[in-house]
Parts: structure tokens; C-alpha cells; sequence
């Protein structure tokens, strides 16, 4: 699991490990310069390399990878951005030292001569839009076609949100010191950033901020126990699927399954039961009418999961009022039960404030932004812009772990961390990924892992899936049964 810092938090790691560990400065400095030579020697041409600094401490960064790349013998021009009068501290050194190297300095760039530009303009301390001299600087560089460097994080994206600052430097690479900034782990910000590298400089002791899985985080995956049988491995009800809805019973529920439940059950719509028979022998069928009556239904649910040990509502079940007697009876007869509420179940929770009170930690929440706007009563892009105060809020409200689907999708866990997820692709924005998602997160809550690690680690395993689906057939015509077989191949590797 790694941790991804705001501008603010790494600030305060980089101040603390400077005056309470006592490292200069300059240590850190200099050990960021090598980083970022090291990289700059193994991935790109460096015929004729111009380092572009602004006057703080990113800059001064910037100024010592020109004096390593000059003192190595590659050629290097360093163009000051910035202005003299308001040079930190360290600065002051680094612009000595590359005087006294005899460092080429410019006062003009002419690109046409450059193979490679490193952006050392602004890191984590930027505060305000680009504009002047910086903005047309930027789009100077985004003109030029050359591949760019950025140090730390592109110029122009803000540390902590990722948005564009005005504007912002397009980078091939970043070589990011001690943790990934949550600003390029975001959208736009990880579009602008490129191949991202984080690089150990000597800062430690980050125990705040986002997590993120990573693949170390297999380990969390439950041993399978070789004397177990199907009853182990857990037993998953998918109420899903009201007429012509079937493609989402089957997605759910085929997902449980290949993410190793031992069995699943499908109640669904009369109406479905021969296609899904057809499609998913491998899975047990209830089915309800729409003409029954709430008790008639109601007993068919209880039975159902009696039988359970997780239960998942929602995926393709409409927002009729059968769908709504279900979901009451889910969230009415639960008991402990952890149950993953998705897709039309979230909608009719929105509108259900009594039904939301009765959701606890072993509730997963799957909204997309638009479900997530409806069920905590916000603008879409006050998700975008604060996503964890939203969350926070509507936790308040209803106290479930939540999955905020996006894409980049933000888990937060009733303990009130957060999660970030970094796996995943466009092609994943298609037809019944989300229900494959929900059926996931139910295979492995049903294997015995706890919501707060099922939620983040079934979204990152999902966006495995999805990037195998993506390198075996291409993003563009990836389709959920592709995400499915991607699942199967990710599980086969771990
Ligand atoms: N337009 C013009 N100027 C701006 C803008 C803007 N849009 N935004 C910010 N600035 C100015 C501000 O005046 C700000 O200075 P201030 O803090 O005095 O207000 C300055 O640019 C910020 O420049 P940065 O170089 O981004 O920020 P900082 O000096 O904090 O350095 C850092 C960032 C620590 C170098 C980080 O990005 C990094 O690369 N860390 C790697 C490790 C390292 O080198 N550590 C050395 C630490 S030395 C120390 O912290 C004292």
C-alpha cells in the first residue's frame, strides 16, 4: 500500500525531516537532482537538454540536475523563469554552484535545438494560477513536441486536486520525491504528469494522507483453504435483474463466482430464468413475480437469505416498487449480514433517509457520481472538487463503507480512511463493468474478508481486470464479458 500526499502534508514532511531529523536541505536536494538524472539518463535523448527553473525550491532542484548533466558531459542549458530577488535560500546555493561549474545560462530559449526539457518551474508550493511569463512559457513548452521531465509534478497542476492551474505543463515523465502527490494520481493532473516515478529521497514518516493499493496488497487476498468446500467459500445472493435486465444478474453474479465464492444464488424477475439458466448453469435461481404481493415477495427474499452469507441488491433490478419492497426487506431482515448495495438499489436509497439509518459498516455503497449525488444531496461537481468532505458528509447520514465511482474511484471505509484507486481504464466505461465491480466486492466479503478491505481491494482488483481486458483486445471495444475473463486471469496470477 503506498500513501498519496497533498502539496500541504508533503510540505510539512519535508520541513519536519529538514529541522527535526536534521537533513539539510541541500541532502535532499541534492539526492532529488540524482533521481531525476538517473531517469533522465535511462529515458530520454539527452543531445541537447534545457533545465527550466522557476526561483524556489523546485527550481533549485532543477539547477542541480544542470550541474550534474553538465558535469557528466551531457550539454545542458538552464533558463531561469523565476527572478533572482526572490530566490530561497537554497536557490542562492544551487545557482552559485552552477555559476561556478560554468553551467550554461540562457536568457532565451530556441527550442528547435532541444531534445529533452526538464520543468523545474514550480512543485508542491505552487499557489496560484500560471499567468505571464509562466503561462506563455508553458504553452511554449506544450507547443515544442519535446518530451519534458517534470520535476516533482508538472507545473500548473495544484498537489492536491490534480485541477489545472490555468495551465499546466504536459510532462512524458515525473520523478516524484518520497510520495506520490495525490494532484498526479488524479484527473487531469496524472494525464499531465505521464509516466510517473517516485523516488526515495529521505523522507520518511508519512502515516496521514490517501492509501492506494498496490501489488503487494495481494497478500490481503484470503488463503483458500484446501480442505474447504463450496459452503467456505461463501454464499452469495444477487438480487438483480428485473425484466430485460438479465445481462446485469448475470455480470453480478458471474463475478462472485470467478472471484471465488463457493456458491451463488440469483433472485430475479421471472422472466429471466431460462436466459440465465442457459448462460450460468454454475448458478442457483429464485425468482419473483411482479404481481405478488409485498408479503409473497417478502418471504421469497427471507427465505433466500436465510441461506446467504452476503447479499447484494441492485444491479439492473429497476426502481419499481417491487424493487423497492426488496431492498426494504434486504435492509429490514439483514441481521450482521454485509450486503453491497448498487445501481437502481442506490437510487431507491436516495430517496429513502429511513432506510439509509439502517445501514452499518458492513453496508457497501457502489455509486457512480451521479448516484453519489443523489443519495448525499450535491452537485456532481462538488463531488469532483471534494470528494472526501462528501463522503464524510454522507456518512454522517448513513454510516456504510462507500465506494464513489469514478474514474479514479475514492473508497472510504467506516473508520473514516481513504482510498484511492490507480487501476483501471476507459474501456472500463461500459455496459456492466459496475455490475462485475459489485459482484466482486460480494465474492470476497463472501470468503470472509472485511468490508473495509473488501471495498478497496475488489476496485483495485476490478481495474486489473479491466487493464488485462485492455492489453489483450484494446480499451475502445472492451466489453464487461472481456472484464470478466480479465478478472479470471488477474485471480490465476496471484
Ligand atoms: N506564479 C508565480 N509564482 C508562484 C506561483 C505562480 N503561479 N505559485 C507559487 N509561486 C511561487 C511562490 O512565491 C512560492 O514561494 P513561497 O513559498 O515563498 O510563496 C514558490 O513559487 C513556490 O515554489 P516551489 O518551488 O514550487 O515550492 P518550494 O520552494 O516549496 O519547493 C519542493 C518545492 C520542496 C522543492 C518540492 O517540490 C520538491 O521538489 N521536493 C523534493 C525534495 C527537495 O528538494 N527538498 C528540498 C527541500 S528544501 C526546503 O524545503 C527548505
Amino acid at each position: 500500500m503506498q500513501i498519496l500526499v497533498t502539496g500541504k502534508q508533503m510540505k510539512q514532511l519535508d520541513q519536519s525531516t529538514i529541522k527535526q531529523m536534521g537533513i539539510p536541505s541541500l541532502v535532499l536536494m541534492e539526492r532529488a537532482a540524482m533521481a531525476v538524472f538517473d531517469c533522465l539518463k535511462q529515458h530520454f535523448p539527452l543531445k541537447k537538454t534545457l533545465v527550466v527553473c522557476g526561483s524556489g525550491n523546485n527550481g533549485a532542484d532543477g539547477v542541480a540536475v544542470a550541474r550534474l548533466l553538465h558535469l557528466a558531459g551531457y550539454p545542458v542549458d538552464l533558463y531561469l523563469a523565476g527572478n533572482h530577488t526572490s530566490f530561497t535560500e537554497e536557490m542562492h546555493i544551487q545557482w552559485q554552484a552552477a555559476k561556478n561549474y560554468q553551467v550554461s545560462i540562457v536568457n532565451n530559449c530556441r527550442f528547435s535545438e532541444y531534445t529533452t526539457i526538464v520543468d523545474a518551474l514550480f512543485g508542491v508550493g505552487l499557489s496560484r494560477e500560471l499567468s505571464g511569463k509562466y503561462q506563455a512559457l508553458a504553452e511554449k513548452i506544450n507547443a515544442s513536441g519535446i518530451p519534458v521531465l517534470a520535476v516533482d509534478i508538472p507545473s500548473g497542476i495544484h498537489a492536491g486536486t490534480g485541477q489545472v492551474m490555468g495551465t499546466a505543463i504536459r510532462a512524458t515523465e515525473t520523478v516524484t520525491f518520497a510520495y506520490r502527490k495525490l494532484g498526479i494520481s488524479l484527473y487531469p493532473g496524472s494525464v499531465y504528469a505521464g509516466h510517473i516515478q517516485v523516488k526515495d529521497v529521505g523522507i520518511y514518516g508519512a502515516s496521514e494522507g490517501v492509501f492506494s493499493l498496490d501489488n503487494k496488497d495481494v497478500s490481503w487476498l484470503p488463503a483458500r483453504d484446501p480442505a474447504g468446500n463450496k459452503g467456505t467459500f461463501g454464499k452469495i445472493l444477487l438480487i438483480a435483474g428485473s425484466r430485460n435486465m438479465s445481462g446485469a444478474a448475470y455480470f453480478s453474479s458471474k463475478a462472485a463466482l470467478l472471484s471465488g465464492a463457493g456458491m451463488v444464488r440469483i433472485l430475479t424477475d421471472e422472466s429471466n430464468r431460462i436466459i440465465l439458466q442457459q448462460q450460468f448453469p454454475e448458478a442457483m435461481l429464485s425468482v419473483y413475480e411482479p404481481s405478488m404481493t409485498p408479503d409473497e415477495l417478502s418471504e421469497i427474499v427471507r427465505k433466500a437469505m436465510d441461506w446467504a452469507d452476503v447479499v447484494a441488491v441492485g444491479p439492473g433490478l429497476s426502481t419499481s416498487k417491487t424493487a423497492e419492497n426488496l431492498l426494504q426487506t434486504v435492509l429490514t431482515f439483514r441481521q450482521s449480514k454485509p450486503i453491497v448495495i448498487d445501481a437502481d438499489a442506490l437510487n431507491l436509497l436516495a430517496k429513502r433517509k429511513d432506510l439509509q439509518a439502517q445501514c452499518d459498516a458492513a453496508c457497501i455503497l457502489t455509486p457512480h457520481l451521479g448516484e453519489m449525488s443523489r443519495l448525499a444531496e450535491c452537485t456532481i461537481s462538488d463531488l469532483k472538487v471534494h470528494p472526501q468532505k462528501f463522503m464524510d458528509v454522507f456518512y454522517n447520514n448513513c454510516s456504510c463503507t462507500l465506494i464513489m465511482k469514478d474514474a479514479r474511484t475514492w473508497i472510504r471505509t467506516a473508520d473514516g480512511s481513504f482510498f484511492l484507486n490507480l487501476t483501471g481504464n476507459d474501456g472500463m466505461a461500459t455496459a456492466g463493468s459496475g455490475d462485475v465491480l459489485c459482484g466482486v466486492v460480494a465474492g470476497l466479503l463472501g470468503q470472509g474478508m472485511n468490508p473495509s478491505k473488501a471495498a478497496p481491494f475488489a476496485v483495485w482488483l476490478h481495474g486489473l481486470a479491466g487493464d488485462q481486458a485492455a492489453s489483450a483486445k484494446g480499451a475502445r471495444s472492451m466489453k464487461a464479458t472481456d472484464i470478466l475473463s480479465g478478472l479470471e486471469a488477474q485471480l490465476q496470477k496471484m
